[in-house]
């Protein structure tokens, strides 16, 4: 079966507004630059219209450029990436249903930004996206996305034996599940950026999704990593940082369906990690269990995540040790606000909790969709706290594109302030 043209959206995912979902490929002719509200130049020709994936994508990421103090040409050459890696689909007019039901982000939008803060400077601006979104079968996906990766790596010098050492685990000539590939690209000035490579560990089964991610682990020379990850509902990804990185990761990602909030502090295999309080702290926070909430009149005594599951990412960087140099920690954030303004506030709070200026934050919402933050849940889709080793902690905001939706405000109480039983 091919899940990425023919499964409906996960059932998670159900708050998202419908509208008829369509089997269609079609691969537009020139799109008309009438709209083009700033006049970038690709390939000769301006596609930064907004009535086209690309030319609504770039635009946003040109305005996020100027929120993270990019420079001008910096910018434009990562929106003409980002327009590249999108290939025809580039052009599709945003009027026409999503490419495909990509499950990067809810409204199926295979471009999503994401902002990550360290105390004292700028935030990184990164943008993660699906090149083969536009592919009829999730094979074909899979090799549209290699190729862009191996096109990236040919441009920019990067090696790419990371990824040839584990390929095979991960394309399989039937692949399954809910993605092939996909691509983040972190934008540093320069016009070089940083590139990592998500794979799908249950390309061959859920079933055999450890297993593959054990064999992955072992042949990039993690012997033992395996062995250190905590128990999990499921391994939804497997990252490589491929490119001019200080020290590259392979990460391998965890589901946790209904964590209670006590439990997450344990989850951290890392030597010098978090405390368990700090980790704690956060998906508290995140989740919008206040204290009153813990303790006090009305106290929930087993705080639990039962919406869209927490995620935890566990990053190796030392083959001698095998245990994990990196910990985040990934709440979607979307799940448990009743709208937007909520995730903004909650977002605002990590930041200051953790020493980061909010304010390229709440800039970059307003640069990416002109709707009020009430009027949807689902602009900021993950907050992430992540420790690297002999690095100070960051805080991530993962922003949605909205291409396509808005994820519905949902007007009753947050799922958080409910026990689930
Ligand atoms: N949309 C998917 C999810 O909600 C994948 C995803 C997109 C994701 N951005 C992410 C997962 C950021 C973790 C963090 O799981």
């Amino acid at each position: 079966m091919d899940p990425i043209s023919t499964t409906t959206a996960p059932a998670q995912h159900s708050a998202v507004s419908t509208r008829p979902k369509k089997r269609t490929f079609p691969i537009p002719s020139e799109s008309p630059d009438s709209a083009a509200e700033i006049p970038t130049q690709f390939s000769g020709r301006s596609v930064a219209s907004g009535s086209t994936l690309g030319g609504f994508a770039a635009g946003q990421l040109l305005r996020l450029c100027r929120v993270a103090g990019l420079a001008g040409a910096d910018a434009d050459t990562y929106a003409n990436v980002l327009v590249e890696s999108l290939g025809a689909m580039a052009e599709r007019p945003l009027d026409l249903p999503a490419p495909s039901l990509s499950f990067l982000s809810d409204d199926h939008t295979p471009v999503e930004f994401s902002l990550s803060f360290l105390p004292g400077a700028a935030p990184t601006l990164r943008v993660l996206l699906e090149p083969g979104c536009g592919a009829g079968s999730l094979a074909e996906n899979g090799r549209i996305g290699l190729g862009v990766i191996r096109a990236m790596a040919r441009r920019w010098g990067f090696a790419a034996d990371k990824l040839d050492l584990v390929q095979d685990l991960f394309f399989p000539r039937d692949p399954q599940g809910l993605l092939a590939l996909w691509c983040a690209l972190e934008l540093r000035s320069g016009g070089v950026p940083r590139m990592k490579v998500y794979l799908n560990p249950g390309a061959s089964g859920a079933e055999h999704a450890a297993e593959t991610v054990r064999a992955a682990l072992e042949r990039l020379g993690y012997r033992q990593a395996f062995a250190t990850l905590p128990a999990a509902d499921g391994y939804p990804f497997f990252a490589l940082d491929l490119g001019d990185w200080e020290s590259p990761r392979v990460k391998v990602y965890l589901r946790h369906s209904n964590l209670a909030v006590p439990d997450a502090g344990g989850l951290s295999r890392m030597q010098y990690g978090p405390a368990a309080e700090t980790v704690e702290d956060f998906v508290q926070l995140a989740a919008g269990y206040d204290d009153r909430a813990r303790s006090g009149p009305g106290a929930c005594s087993d705080p639990r995540l039962g919406g869209l599951p927490v995620l935890t990412c566990h990053s190796f960087t030392e083959t001698e040790s095998s245990l994990p140099s990196g910990f985040t920690v990934h709440i979607p954030v979307r799940d448990y606000v009743r709208h937007d303004g909520e995730a903004h506030t909650r977002a605002v709070a990590a930041l200051a909790q953790h020493g980061m200026d909010p304010a390229p934050l709440t800039q970059s919402l307003a640069a990416l969709t002109p709707r009020r933050l009430q009027d949807g849940a689902g602009l900021i889709a993950y907050l992430a706290l992540a420790h690297e080793k002999g690095r100070s902690p960051r805080v991530t905001a993962y922003i949605s594109s909205e291409a396509y939706e808005v994820r519905p405000a949902t007007p009753p109480a947050p799922q958080a302030a409910s026990p689930v039983l």
